[in-house]
């Protein structure tokens, strides 16, 4: 009788902490990698940015502005739209648009900066 009641209260806390657990690891998004860091490719990256998304993206929060903030864009399972934040998806927003958000022509080796770039958020 008192096992069973001691492995009930045992599961019940398994589930309070594990719980706990899961709603910390939404919270608290893996940390951008500081701009002391950046390789030079990521530098240019973070200009691109500041001239074609900037004006729509938070780049360090995931609060709106004219579009979803990106921080941590890449280490999420999914985007705003459900879709997965690989390089190609973003690729296609990027260029073509996504809802109500314009598609920019930014040349292959901007994009590839601004990808790189991506990835420090
Ligand atoms: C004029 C404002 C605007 C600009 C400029 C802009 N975006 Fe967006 N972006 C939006 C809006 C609005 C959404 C949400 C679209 C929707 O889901 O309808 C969005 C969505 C996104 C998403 C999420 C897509 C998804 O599948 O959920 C990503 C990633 C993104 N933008 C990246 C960028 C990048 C990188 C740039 C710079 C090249 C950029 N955006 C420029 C407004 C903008």
């Amino acid at each position: 009788m008192l096992s069973r009641s001691l492995s009930v209260s045992l599961a019940v806390l398994t589930c309070v902490a594990g719980l706990a657990i899961g709603l910390a690891g939404c919270r608290s998004l893996p940390p951008s990698k500081p701009a002391s860091e950046w390789t030079p490719e990521e530098a240019r990256g973070a200009q691109v940015y500041q001239q074609d998304c900037a004006r729509c993206h938070y780049p360090t929060t995931t609060q709106g502005l004219h579009g979803p903030g990106l921080q941590a864009i890449t280490k999420i399972k999914a985007m705003p739209s459900g879709a997965p934040p690989t390089d190609e998806r973003m690729t296609v927003a990027i260029l073509h648009g996504h809802g109500t958000m314009p598609g920019t022509a930014i040349p292959d080796d901007q994009l590839n900066d601004l990808l790189a770039y991506l990835h420090t958020l």
